[in-house]
């Protein structure tokens, strides 16, 4: 039987997310999951035509749909990590549990651990050992090396590269096509800017740009 879903979120990443479940239920039926609809506090009038356009409900803002539905499974499926953070209370409060999704055209590795609600898109590769917090995303084609850290809230979008041994801290967004070396740190509430080469540790709270990548 298919497990009830919500998704949170009608935005880009949102849509991609819906995307990342429908492959997963093709791949996996016997843990599939119905989409009951998506929470969006403030939909664009484009992204309701969105979610109309594949028959996907729109149910609403967050608050009132908490207090008015049994708890399901989630996935906050929002780019921004602060706003994916500073929403988890909300669904923890109300008694919900996130699940975590892989696209079936990601690759992941042996002895990787993940906490809930993490999101693998399609093609990425996730090395071996690899330990994800809650709530992190992986965009489509990002690459994770071995013995990684992303903590919670982490973001990876499209086609970046975690080299191995790398550990990126709470709430940090790696940028489209930027490259982390082997063995550093990035802290946290960092951005780090589309595609560039990060060579040394990172700071806190930093945004990074740029070939090798400098911070400000
Ligand atoms: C770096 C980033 C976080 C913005 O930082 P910011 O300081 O707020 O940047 P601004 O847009 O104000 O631009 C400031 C300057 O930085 C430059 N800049 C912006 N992003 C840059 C990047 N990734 N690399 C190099 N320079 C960049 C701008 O051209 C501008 O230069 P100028 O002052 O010479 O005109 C953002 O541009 C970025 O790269 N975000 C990641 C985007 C991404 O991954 N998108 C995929 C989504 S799925």
């Amino acid at each position: 039987m298919s497990r009830p879903l919500v998704v949170v979120g009608a935005s880009g990443f949102g849509r991609e997310t819906l995307d990342v479940v429908a492959a997963h239920n093709a791949a996996r039926p016997d843990a599939a999951f119905e989409v009951v609809g998506v929470l969006d506090d403030g939909p664009s009038e484009a992204n309701l035509t969105r979610l109309a356009c594949r028959n996907i409900p729109y149910l609403g803002g967050i608050d009132h749909y908490l207090m008015t539905h049994e708890p399901v499974a989630y996935l906050l499926a929002i780019g921004a990590p602060k706003v994916r953070e500073g929403l988890v209370a909300r669904f923890d409060d109300a008694g919900w549990r996130a699940v975590s999704v892989v696209h079936p055209s990601a690759s992941v590795g042996t002895m990787t651990v993940w906490l809930d609600g993490v999101v693998v898109c399609g093609g990425a590769q996730v090395s071996t050992n690899v330990h994800f917090g809650r709530h992190v995303h992986v965009n489509p084609n990002a690459t994770i090396g071995h013995d990684s850290i992303l903590e919670s809230f982490v973001s990876i979008n499209p086609a970046a590269t975690i080299s191995g041994d790398v550990h990126v801290r709470p709430r940090t967004l790696i940028g489209a096509g930027a490259i982390v070396l082997q063995g550093l740190s990035i802290g946290a509430n960092t951005t780090v800017g589309a595609g560039a080469v990060v060579t040394k540790t990172v700071p806190d709270g930093v945004v990074v740009k740029g070939v090798p990548g400098v911070w400000s």
